[in-house]
């Protein structure tokens, strides 16, 4: 029995540089999670029986392909789908991130509906499944991840009925009303694809009784609280939020190269509370709200002038999606309208880095920050925050209840996005308490990471899976 991943994305990605090309690590959380999986993966295929087929995240030469196919695969047990100049756009930055992400976030008027980029996407989809049904044998799993591969499932089970299929949606899936709004030929095949799955597992309920709801008022079929029941085929649904490696984050602080950085990072910010703001580039982060609550924070709390630092790391992010640009320059210029308004020649409020921080620069901001600021207005989980209070229990988390991670994360300081002033007044109260007292308020959070770490996502994933009785009947 092999085990096959499917995803958009590699561990890593492709990147040009003068006449050669380097590899980096891949941004976001399903990469995250899913390299982080694999340790699991390889003790419950007790071999390193595993691929993971996915996009090198660039346009990848003819001439240069069979040199990074073998490297990726030597290397990760990875295997590549290349994809042309114009499938990257149709696909990647058309269909997937200017309609499906928008759609699923809940920001519909961002969407476009362009039938010539959803064409793209069912042909990208199949060229997903030719690269797995090279490799697929009846007796394997295959667990595909995430949006761009909603029609995987289908193109698979046309060809091999009895692979076990999982799907497993890493973004909010909306209500009804939203996913209606997609025309009635896109929303019908996404949907048709996604049920040729087993099992489709999502973060939160809500996200997965949408689903149901929408399946239900689509197809009006059958169902219970779980199951879909198509022809006679059961199709489960359940709930997986995903998690993190805990000890990796929670004893980061115990290695010598991050205790030394603290130090440095410690001295820079002159003993100042540090207010820390980690998100991709991407406008359901509502970062643009943040960035209205700390003006409102600096202006309301005159006293912490010059006594706090808010570090705001944008890792880039889909630069070509026009949604994503104005983001960019909406959030470079109110910067630099609160550093403009706040600095003084000796302190400016907000340091702010438009880069991918790695793990080893990435932890010391998490150790030495006094708070978090998640301020989603949409965000599937948000890893981040879980990872923050594993690295730093003594920290203050401030989230929004519009994440999957405020299911799980029940005693941070819950807010709304929208609401600036309570945003800015629960940053004063989170920055009043003292370390111990934020410790006792975490221990219980910190205790439930502890225990649904990313371990536990993987083995009851496939678990479920594994009990399913592939449904050799597929709908079209
Ligand atoms: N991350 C990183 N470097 C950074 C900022 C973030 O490696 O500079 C990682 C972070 O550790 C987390 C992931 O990116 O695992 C972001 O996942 P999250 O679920 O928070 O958001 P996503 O980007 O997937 O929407
Ligand atoms: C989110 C999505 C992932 C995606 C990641 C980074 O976490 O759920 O599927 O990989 O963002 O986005 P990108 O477009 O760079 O892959």
């Amino acid at each position: 029995m092999k085990l096959i991943i499917a995803s958009n994305r590699l561990p890593v990605y492709a990147v040009k540089e003068g006449d050669s090309l380097i590899f980096k690590q891949s941004p976001g959380g399903l990469v995250q999670g899913l390299s982080a999986s694999i340790g699991t993966i390889l003790e419950i295929t007790e071999s390193k029986d595993y691929f993971w087929i996915g996009w090198p995240g660039e346009t990848i030469e003819e001439v240069n392909q069979e040199r990074v196919y073998e490297y990726l695969l030597k290397t990760l047990n990875a295997i590549p789908v290349f994809l042309s100049k114009e499938e990257m756009e149709k696909f990647y930055l058309g269909f997937c991130n200017s309609t499906l992400w928008p759609i699923f976030h809940s920001f519909p008027s961002f969407a476009k509906f362009k039938r010539d980029e959803f064409e793209r996407y069912i042909e990208v989809n199949k060229k997903f499944a030719e690269t797995a049904l090279k490799i697929l044998d009846d007796d394997d799993l295959l667990w595909i991840h995430d949006y761009h591969l909603m029609l995987l499932p289908s193109f698979i089970k046309k060809e091999k009925p009895n692979v076990l299929v999982g799907f497993f949606l890493h973004i909010p899936f909306p209500p009804y009303e939203i996913f209606k709004l997609m025309p009635k030929n896109m929303r019908e095949t996404i949907l048709e694809g996604v049920l040729n799955a087993d099992l489709i597992g999502f973060h939160t309920y809500q996200y997965q009784q949408n689903f149901i709801k929408t399946v239900r008022s689509i197809f009006s079929i059958e169902h219970d609280i779980k199951n879909i029941y198509i022809d006679g085929r059961r199709i489960r649904t359940d709930v997986f939020p995903i998690s993190i490696d805990f000890d990796k984050y929670n004893k980061a602080e115990e290695l010598p190269e991050i205790k030394k950085r603290v130090a440095e990072l410690k001295n820079l910010s002159h003993n100042s509370k540090v207010v820390l703001s980690i998100d991709r580039l991407d406008y359901s982060k509502g970062i643009v709200n943040r960035l209205f609550a700390v003006e409102r924070f600096l202006e309301k709390y005159p006293e912490f002038h010059k006594n706090v630092l808010f570090i705001v790391v944008v890792v880039p992010s889909r630069i070509g999606v026009e949604k994503y640009n104005e983001t960019k320059e909406y959030i470079d210029s109110l910067i630099g309208k609160i550093n403009g308004r706040f600095s003084t020649i000796d302190w400016s409020p907000i340091q702010y880095l438009f880069k991918n921080l790695p793990f080893e620069e990435l932890v010391p901001l998490y150790i030495l920050g006094d708070a978090l600021l998640v301020t989603s207005l949409a965000d599937g989980m948000n890893l981040v925050s879980k990872e923050y209070i594993a690295a730093n229990p003594k920290g203050a988390l401030i989230l929004s209840e519009l994440t999957g991670a405020a299911e799980d994360l029940r005693r941070a300081f819950i807010i709304n996005p929208n609401d600036i002033e309570g945003i800015a007044d629960t940053l004063k109260e989170a920055l009043s308490l003292s370390k111990d007292e934020l410790f006792e308020r975490n221990k219980i959070m910190v205790e439930y990471l502890k225990k649904n770490d990313i371990k536990k996502w993987t083995t009851s994933f496939l678990e479920e899976l594994s009990q399913c009785t592939p449904t050799k009947k597929p709908i079209y």
